[in-house]
């Protein structure tokens, strides 16, 4: 008996090669770097999800697709899912780079009015229509770089109306636009100018009104903070992420990016679903990160862009099974990228990642950082149908290949949304 061809509405086939990790869960340990990578492989998706990934012969036989996009030779994998930006801002700061490569520090730059202050007033003086136009062209490069989910962090309002300001542009670019956004709510990423000297007052605000109202919106699911020496302290930290867990917010933490403040230890106390930076968490971090089960997310280009010295022991906290992410960190101060290709080159240059586990890092972890492990990821049936075509022949090219973007073709949810299918 001859079974006649499923129909399906897109069939990727013609690829060199795909390579995707597998599962729900966050890998680290030996199984960061265990992907599963099928020579002459094809992607069957229907209603936009995965619904075969196999031999392209046999998936040839088996599915009569409406569409089919042609890889010709290239590489398949997961879309990335960049677990860490700042994409909602209006200027911005060239010239505190070029105060970086003169030889001035982040810090120092922040202290005497630059920083996250110096973007407080494009956010404040422009409507949401503008913000969201800005945010719009944002998206369609990440789509261009291969990134399909992208975790977007308000927090260059720094009052309650311009928060929500941020917040609404990133739900309405969520509607708009192919690439998925998941909010952050981040109002404690600085003192805002109108509270120097008044800090305790600027935190009771947050925890009094604005965590409330944000709340009731429903426009964030995270909240964020950034725990660092010249901004949110331990005891400060403690208290507003208290009041945001109450509040039915999950939580991510900027932790030890700067100074060993012991903010990954706060992370794990708290339960947050990711502890992001880490370039000086101690051994007393890594550990207690790993028995919280918290994922490290992390952002190479960052310490290369502001020209800190200090990487994330990222080899180390393999070694202890955590199971990192990979993000841009995409902001106009310390790390103006889109560019989840270049990120992942430089986890292989600055942390000794292979590509297999830089993949693993860019999309099934990072999803996981997000509560996204059973839905994205990776290539499996049942999962969204959100993959790249990359115009190599194998997906050590990732790490390898510097400065280029290779991706060729991107689906989203089973639609071809860069690239033509036929
Ligand atoms: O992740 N650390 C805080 N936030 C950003 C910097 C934002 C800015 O300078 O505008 C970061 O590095
Ligand atoms: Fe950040």
């Amino acid at each position: 008996m001859t079974v006649s061809p499923r129909p399906i509405d897109l069939l990727v086939t013609g690829a060199a090669e795909v390579a995707t990790p597998l599962g729900t869960t966050p890998r680290g340990g030996a199984e960061l770097g265990a992907i599963r990578v099928l020579e002459d492989g094809a992607v069957a998706c229907h209603d936009g999800e995965v619904v075969a990934v196999g031999p392209a012969a046999e998936l040839a036989g088996a599915y009569r697709a409406t569409e089919t996009l042609d890889a010709a030779g290239g590489t398949i994998v997961p879309g990335f899912v960049d677990a860490h930006t700042h994409p909602v801002f209006f200027g911005t700061r060239e010239d505190e780079f070029e105060m970086r490569v003169a030889g001035r520090s982040y810090v120092e730059i922040a202290r005497s009015g630059g920083g996250i202050a110096a973007s407080l007033e494009g956010v404040r003086d422009n409507s949401l229509e503008l913000l969201l136009e800005r945010l719009l062209v944002r998206l369609d490069r990440f789509l261009a770089f291969g990134t399909t989910t992208v975790e977007a962090k308000s927090g260059y309002g720094l009052t309650l109306v311009d928060e929500l300001k941020c917040l609404r542009a990133i739900d309405t670019a969520n509607r708009a636009h192919a690439v998925d956004l998941v909010p952050t709510f981040l109002g404690a990423h600085d003192f805002p100018p109108e509270y120097r000297g008044q800090h305790e007052a600027y935190v009771t605000l947050l925890v009094e009104e604005m965590l409330p109202a944000i709340a009731e919106s429903h426009l964030a699911r995270y909240c964020d903070i950034f725990t660092e020496a010249h901004v949110f302290d331990l005891e400060a930290s403690r208290r507003i992420l208290g009041r945001a867990r109450e509040l039915g917010f999950e939580l991510r933490m900027h932790v030890d990016q700067l100074t060993p403040l012991g903010g990954a230890e706060l992370a794990a106390e708290l339960g947050a679903a990711s502890a992001d930076h880490l370039e000086h968490v101690s051994d007393a971090g890594i550990a207690a990160l790993a028995a919280g089960g918290v994922i490290p997310v992390l952002c190479p280009l960052v310490p290369l862009y502001l020209r800190e010295t200090q990487e994330a022991p990222a080899r180390r906290m393999v070694n202890e099974g955590l199971a990192p992410a990979l993000a841009t960190d995409f902001n106009p101060g310390s790390c103006y990228t889109q560019s989840m290709p270049e990120v992942l080159t430089w986890a292989a240059l600055r942390y000794g990642f292979s590509a297999a586990e830089a993949l693993t890092a860019a999309t099934l972890n990072a999803a996981c950082s997000l509560g996204l492990g059973a839905e994205l990821g990776t290539l499996e049936p049942g999962k969204a149908a959100d993959l790249l075509v990359l115009d190599v022949d194998n997906y050590h090219h990732l790490t390898y290949e510097l400065g280029r973007n290779p991706v060729r073709a991107v689906v989203k949810r089973g639609r071809v949304v860069l690239g033509a299918a036929e």
